[in-house]
């Protein structure tokens, strides 16, 4: 035992099970970097405290320096007794210039070392996250923006509610994702504090890392800032159900599946589609799947290491090891899902007839209630004389444009020869020209809304 860190008081080996156990290398050797850059900084401390000479500092800098060089080559070789990376970095930074390597350690546990190299980990992958996530946000952006003209249903209790821009559907995305990208910047002030050179004390700080990081996913939004950018978001958004968390921003991906197969195949797929082995003519949209089964995989990794967490006495436990599978593995998952997500947007193909197809004149019996409102009466009556109409054409097998003035006379004597202008999806659409709403204009704004905004980010 007299070869490991922490060898001095034990006699005997330690038990291989326990070896295999205990050991962090197998995944944590992704902070390789990180932790030399610690180490680099922690010397420089080390020298002018005065713990290490100029000519040992200098030694310990240069050893680093080679270990960095076989990190980034590839050629780092580790050994069985190399615990985790910071083991392994120290076992081969004395392999190269012998006994100075031995003070390095001073004052610092692995406990800092380990809190150092996941917050200097993570900050970048926040970075990459970030950007990642603005690209699939301006993605969509300035696919609404060409596609400005393009109506679609509309969907409530996954029924069809009422006709709207295709832009403004995508738009609602774009906003759940700018929260998502303004959550990760909230998380990255307190990823990006220093707890090296605090000794044991800092690891109360550590804990916070992964709140932090598991954190992104919950953000409670109960403090009304400002207004929402889009109605159907503003509606359709629960983010604050607290531990629904960053998953929720996947899940919506449903929505694409939904309009693939209700529309009949408005949205083709192209690069991200995959065909079924036994019926030669579908066209799957996998990418969209597996995004959405990716959020149960995060959400899991976030309440499994919270359950770890829970009861946990403060500073430093093993236990806390458990926190990088869980942080390396949601990062690879949004990582890729981010970049699957852009590609689905980028290379989706609509199919603007069907689509068109799809919206019916029952749809805008919310709009024949407005008619009858422009005309004085109170909605609630409006919306049951609209009812009573939905009825007629329901009993008479025909579509609600199709009922003529004087059944709709029956119905209310405000109805008159103009009620033919509501059977125009265009029309209704552009009725909402309210800020947030879907008409030509309050799209435009959204557009240049995001445009702004990414353009600050
Ligand atoms: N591999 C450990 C981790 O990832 C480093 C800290 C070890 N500290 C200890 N006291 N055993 O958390």
């Amino acid at each position: 035992e007299g070869n490991k860190l922490w060898g001095g008081r034990f006699v005997g080996n330690t038990d291989p099970i326990m070896e295999k156990f205990n050991a962090s290398i197998a995944y944590d050797q992704r902070m390789w970097e990180a932790d030399i850059k610690g180490s680099k900084a922690y010397v420089k401390a080390l020298q002018k405290a005065g713990l290490v000479t100029q000519n040992e500092m200098e030694q310990i800098l240069t050893g680093l320096d080679k270990v960095f060089d076989e990190w980034s080559k590839g050629e780092f070789k580790i050994k069985p007794g190399d615990e985790d990376i910071h083991t392994a970095n120290e076992r081969r930074l004395k392999e190269f210039i012998g006994d100075p390597a031995g003070k390095l350690h001073t004052g610092r546990s692995r406990n800092d070392q380990v809190a150092t190299d996941m917050r200097l980990w993570l900050r970048d992958a926040i970075n990459t996250l970030k950007e990642l996530a603005l690209q699939l946000i301006s993605t969509m952006v300035e696919r609404a923006a060409v596609e400005i003209e393009i109506l679609c249903p509309g969907y409530t209790h996954m029924q069809r509610a009422q006709p709207i821009r295709w832009s403004h559907w995508i738009l609602s995305h774009a906003v759940a994702l700018s929260r998502d990208v303004e959550r990760l910047e909230d998380i990255r002030k307190h990823v990006n504090v220093m707890p090296l050179g605090r000794l044991f004390l800092c690891i109360y700080n550590f804990k916070r890392i992964l709140y932090g990081l598991l954190s992104f996913f919950h953000s409670p939004e109960l403090n009304f800032d400002s207004i929402s950018i889009n109605s159907m978001d503003a509606t359709g958004q629960r983010d604050f159900v607290g531990m629904y968390n960053h998953a929720a921003n996947f899940t919506r991906h449903q929505d694409t599946i939904r309009f693939c197969f209700v529309c009949v195949l408005c949205v083709y797929f192209c690069e991200n589609s995959t065909g079924s082995s036994l019926m030669p003519q579908k066209k799957n949209a996998d990418s969209l799947e597996l995004i959405r089964s990716k959020a149960g995989r995060v959400f899991g990794r976030c309440a499994g290491f919270l359950m770890t967490l829970k009861g946990l006495p403060s500073t430093y436990n093993k236990d806390l090891q458990e926190d990088k599978e869980a942080m390396f593995d949601t990062y690879d998952t949004v990582h890729a899902v981010l970049q699957v997500a852009t590609g689905v947007i980028s290379t989706l193909m609509v199919n603007q007839p069907a689509m068109e197809r799809a919206l019916s004149p029952d749809m805008l019996a919310t709009d024949l209630a407005y008619h009858l409102v422009r005309k004085g009466m109170p909605f609630r009556e409006a919306h049951s004389c609209a009812g009573k109409a939905v009825y007629i054409a329901e009993s008479k097998n025909i579509h609600l444009s199709q009922i003529t003035v004087e059944d709709l006379q029956t119905v209310s004597p405000l109805f008159d020869k103009d009620v033919s202008s509501v059977w125009d999806y265009n029309r209704s659409v552009e009725q909402y020209s309210a800020p947030g709403g879907t008409a030509r204009s309050s799209v435009t704004a959204q557009i240049e809304h995001f445009r702004t905004w990414l353009q600050a980010q």
